[in-house]
């Protein structure tokens, strides 16, 4: 059951579609305090609280205070309150079984028994937002009726399930025509190559330097004719520059935010001084998704919203203040304190918080101080992409996934886990986020596999992969200036290739449990304790997940290890896939047990009475025989496996046909 509570008058966010009838007598659950403007519940000593979507820490999310406020934050440590997206879903589970998302544009803490271990505390900038309070039979059952009403989310093409390489900065064709060869060559499958900033004019968003790909469109086809995928980035701010049409554009129709006395504000990134499309304003959002046209035109079937939380490096205006209380500092000897002043105003310029209280959205006619609705900005952007598509390319699904999100975005596209470092770490953070992003809305997603900054090693990237290639976003991402990490420069190629090319061969399943958690409002990745309720070991599980109906999954994410403990919550059958093509299967008794798990090794575990679809692989996407698929079963009385699969492209996507059913007896028949 969903009740909606509305207090005072909320901002319209759009992430609810059809919202219920507001409803009456007091909030169940929580205690409102209007004058603190916040919520309070008291949780029981052993409550889990699940959700908050991307965030670091764990899956039960108690102990730490996290904040809605997107974010361009780059370190993503244990002691960050928040990363690039805004998802105020969370549930809990304990002496009271319930969900809770609250629907507010603006900045909000979550305090999960941080000032008071046995307190969770709600904090909103102002009192003008909506609660919606979920019960249900069980954790799955609360979950699937919060996805069923923020709408069903994104669904990628099917080249965008495959393996992608990327990296800041393939600087032109012959490098990325290089990648693709030494891929091929190695015989390491790949579906797209992406292209950072590097590929634009001066950063300017929607132009291609001629330079360095004097042809596009020639060489998206040539890349086409070996299925490979470019997937351009386009980042939010708009270069400002005389005689660049999209920023005189908009400039004349205004188009972009403005400060309070309605002269357009002035924000530096990526291409220095730049101005952002007001993502918020109908017109605007239609105009900025129309420049997609641009490079839809050439051939491109996939892009990735950047920078939208709208990270700032300085604005004009802060940075000339700065630049005058530096004067001050000139000659003087300083001390501890005034040289933290003086440093403290340089990294100041940054994401600062007021700067987000400089600027003004047009909303239907109202201004609105952008403080009061930064949440939503990138979602917009991405919406203006989305509805873009669907005007512009209505047959087609076209890839699309974003840095900043809120609730609603989850409709228009995926997202990737921002700007993670090679630390074993950030392996173990992704995993915990899979479920917490999926039960927000977010399935298409993963990480930036091998680490985006900091050197990455040969280990990390292996063991990063045979996690990534159960993430339906599976893509190698890495910052300019570090290791390369392609998998072709490493010394195990051979092992490389096994793991790149299990993602492949495993496709037909976890492609198929994609559309049905898609199409059903389901989390494709699960904490143990959503399947097993009773088991109180499963509920402490932080570095094991469930991937689909028939699977779950143990990754290896420390250095040096030759395998790992898991927790079987009922008799599995492990499943080992070796680098020399050999497969191994070995039945294994609820319990504990310390697993081996070689480098090169793929395992997983297969719960009782479930079988899976797997194809032999193949060099990309278009290799895949999704039609004739190969089981691995662990049948101890029957197994049945309900399979979804379509060509990957259109977008009849509840039609029967795409589901067959395969069921297997004892004997080991197929039916
Ligand atoms: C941001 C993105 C990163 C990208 C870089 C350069 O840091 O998060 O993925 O490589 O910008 O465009």
């Amino acid at each position: 059951m969903i009740s909606r509570y509305v207090f005072g008058t909320m901002i319209e966010t759009e992430a609810i579609l059809q919202k219920p009838e507001q409803a009456q007598g007091p909030l169940p659950f929580l205690a409102a305090d209007e004058d603190n403007m916040s919520f309070t519940y008291e949780m029981g000593d052993s409550d889990i609280v699940y959700g908050l979507g991307e965030n670091v820490r764990g899956i039960n999310k108690r102990g730490w205070i996290y904040t809605s406020m997107c974010s361009d934050n780059p370190h993503h440590h244990e002691d960050s309150h928040s990363l690039y997206g805004a998802h105020n879903f969370f549930l809990v589970d304990g002496k009271e079984q319930f969900g809770v998302f609250i629907d507010y544009p603006g900045i909000i803490t979550f305090d999960v028994g941080y000032t008071r271990s046995s307190q969770l505390k709600i904090k909103a900038s102002d009192w003008n937002l909506e609660v919606y309070v979920i019960t249900g039979t069980d954790l799955k059952d609360i979950v699937k009726q919060f996805r069923h009403l923020i709408g069903r989310s994104y669904i990628a093409p099917l080249w965008a399930f495959g393996y992608g390489q990327s990296r800041w900065s393939y600087m032109n064709e012959e490098e990325v025509r290089e990648v693709v060869r030494n891929h091929r060559e190695a015989g390491i499958p790949l579906d797209s190559v992406y292209l950072d900033i590097d590929y634009m004019v001066r950063y300017e968003d929607f132009t291609i330097n001629e330079e360095v790909f004097p042809d596009f469109a020639a060489f998206n086809q040539e890349m086409k004719e070996q299925n490979i995928h470019l997937v351009p980035i386009i980042d939010a701010g708009v270069k400002l520059e005389e005689g660049y049409q999209v920023c005189e554009e908009g400039l004349e129709k205004g188009y972009f935010c403005k400060k309070e006395d309605g002269s357009p504000f002035v924000a530096a990134v990526w291409p220095g001084k730049a101005l952002f499309p007001d993502m918020l304003n109908p017109k605007a959002r239609e105009w900025f998704g129309n420049q997609y046209k641009f490079l839809l035109d050439q051939g491109v079937e996939g892009f990735w919203n950047d920078m939208n939380e709208p990270a700032i490096f300085y604005t004009e205006d802060r940075l000339n203040a700065v630049m005058e209380q530096l004067d001050e500092f000139k000659g003087k000897n300083l001390d501890t304190h005034e040289f933290w002043r003086f440093t403290g105003l340089i990294s100041g310029l940054s994401n600062n918080p007021e700067d987000y209280k400089c600027f003004y959205h047009d909303i239907n006619g109202e201004k609105v101080r952008h403080d009061r609705v930064h949440n939503l900005f990138g979602y917009n952007m991405t919406r203006a992409a989305g509805e873009a598509f669907e005007r512009l390319e209505p047959e087609k699904r076209i890839l699309m996934f974003s840095r900043s999100s809120y609730t609603g975005m989850h409709r228009y596209g995926g997202i990737w886990q921002g700007d993670n470092k090679s630390w074993w770490s950030h392996i173990l953070m992704s995993m915990k986020m899979m479920p917490s992003l999926n039960m927000c809305g977010y399935l298409y997603t993963g990480a930036d596999i091998g680490g985006f900054s900091c050197d990455t090693t040969e280990d990390l990237v292996l063991r990063w992969l045979a996690f990534g290639i159960f993430t339906p976003l599976m893509r190698n991402h890495s910052a300019m200036g570090t290791r390369r990490q392609e998998a072709y420069r490493f010394e195990k190629l051979d092992g490389f290739r096994h793991i790149i090319t299990m993602r492949y061969r495993l496709l037909p399943y976890l492609y198929s449990e994609y559309m049905k958690a898609a199409l059903r409002d389901e989390m494709m990745f699960r904490p143990l304790a959503f399947d097993y309720p009773e088991d109180k070991f499963a509920a402490k599980v932080e570095d094991q997940l469930l991937v689909g109906d028939g699977i779950m999954i143990a990754p290896v994410y420390t250095q040096n290890a030759d395998g790992r403990y898991v927790y079987l919550p009922e008799q599995m059958k492990l499943v080992r896939f070796r680098e020399d093509g050999s497969m191994e299967e070995e039945i294994l008794e609820a319990g504990h047990h310390y697993v081996e798990i070689p480098l090169t090794d793929v395992v997983f575990f297969l719960r009782p009475d479930h079988l899976i679809p797997m194809s032999r692989g193949g060099r990309c996407v278009e290799d895949v025989d999704f039609e004739h698929p190969e089981t691995i079963a662990f049948v101890k009385t029957e197994a049945f496996y309900e399979y979804y699969h379509d060509g990957g492209y259109e977008k009849d996507y509840e039609n029967p046909e795409h589901i067959t059913w395969i069921r297997m007896d004892q004997s080991g028949r197929i039916r």
